[in-house]
């Protein structure tokens, strides 16, 4: 099967969750369109940005980690430090292999770092003005043949591609949360991304062990654009008092075969992003039916934004129900 749907299955490689090879650079499957990449710069190293730098270290890349100061680059090394002792406690690897993956990611705050680099990341927050800057500057540094690769959740892939000279080398490359743990890669191409890029972006998911599903730049692409409406239906079926938000989560998860329930996935997506990406839907697709819950915006208004906040449709922490 060709063209957007596609999906590139990474089995025969994959092993469990955080358990990369550590031969050459994403052993395993033998790669054609990407054999050339070695060195991956992420830039933002944040809840994503520092799960991708792992999964790439993981797999044998040497990893650029640039964030904005000095003390969010060690935040970030120190959290790959502290996830890569979890897996190798759980795993049973020795210290000296969580030190060889370390030692491939080289943190800095000058992008100047993604010179060296054959693929970039981006994973800074949700904000257009900012990824425009950031796709301005990799376009600026990066070599000429380099891939840039943007995490957004819902900005136009199509946008950000066109504030730089390269459009056809730029793609979205869409990791879940938390990175080391869930396979999916959505690869959203945007109008002028070419196959070839396309193609080296699924190859290196595979590389990372994971599985590339390519879809096209609409809003919310695919992922946000089925889950985001559930989210915002259990939201309304909690306002109008169709049920409790037990009920609702309950009904979805054990009717549903859902591992959580809408408003526990919403607590910890985040309120606020899940009202960012409703708006993103509501105004790329102009259909009413996407129209942000009130109940969804009464609560972001409030600061209730779930985990991060402690509050949410749930409460956190001491004395919870969350
Ligand atoms: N959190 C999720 O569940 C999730 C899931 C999928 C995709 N995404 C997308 O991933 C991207 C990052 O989200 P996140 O949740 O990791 O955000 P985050 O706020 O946790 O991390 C963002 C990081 O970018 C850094 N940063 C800010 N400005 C920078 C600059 N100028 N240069 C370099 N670094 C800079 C910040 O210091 C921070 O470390 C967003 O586009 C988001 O939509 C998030």
């Amino acid at each position: 099967m060709s063209g957007p749907g596609r999906t590139l299955d990474a089995s025969p490689r994959t092993a469990a969750p955080g358990t990369p090879p550590e031969a050459a650079p994403g052993a395993g499957a033998a790669p054609t369109v990407s054999a050339h990449v070695k060195r991956v710069a992420v830039v933002g190293g944040g809840t994503m940005g520092n799960g991708i730098a792992q999964v790439f270290a993981s797999s044998g890349f040497d990893v650029e980690l640039v964030d904005a100061k000095p003390e969010f680059v060690e935040r970030a090394l120190a959290t790959i430090g502290k996830n890569l002792d979890r897996v190798a406690k759980k795993q049973g690897w020795d210290e000296a292999r969580v030190k060889a993956i370390l030692a491939r990611i080289h943190g800095g705050t000058a992008l100047d770092a993604v010179k060296q680099c054959q693929l970039a990341v981006e994973a800074v927050p949700e904000r257009f003005e900012l990824k425009r800057e950031i796709f301005g500057a990799l376009d600026a540094v990066a070599p000429a043949q380099a891939v840039i690769a943007s995490n957004t959740s819902s900005i136009s892939i199509t946008e950000i591609a066109a504030v730089t000279r390269r459009p056809e080398q730029v793609i979205g490359m869409h990791f879940m949360n938390p990175v080391p743990v869930m396979t999916l890669v959505e690869i959203v191409r945007g109008i002028a991304t070419s196959d070839a890029t396309t193609r080296l972006t699924e190859e290196m998911s595979l590389r990372l062990g994971k599985t590339p599903v390519e879809v096209n730049d609409f809003p919310g692409f695919v992922s946000n654009r089925i889950l985001m409406p559930m989210i915002n239906e259990a939201c309304f079926a909690l306002m109008e008092g169709v049920a409790t938000r037990e009920a609702i989560d309950t009904v979805m998860k054990l009717g549903m075969n859902h591992p959580m329930g809408p408003l526990q996935l919403a607590d910890l997506i985040g309120l606020d992003t899940c009202l960012s990406i409703m708006n993103v839907l509501h105004d790329g697709l102009g259909d009413p039916k996407y129209r942000p819950c009130p109940l969804l915006r009464k609560m972001v208004s409030a600061g209730w934004l779930g985990r991060k906040t402690g509050r949410g449709f749930y409460v956190y922490g001491q004395g919870s129900n969350g």
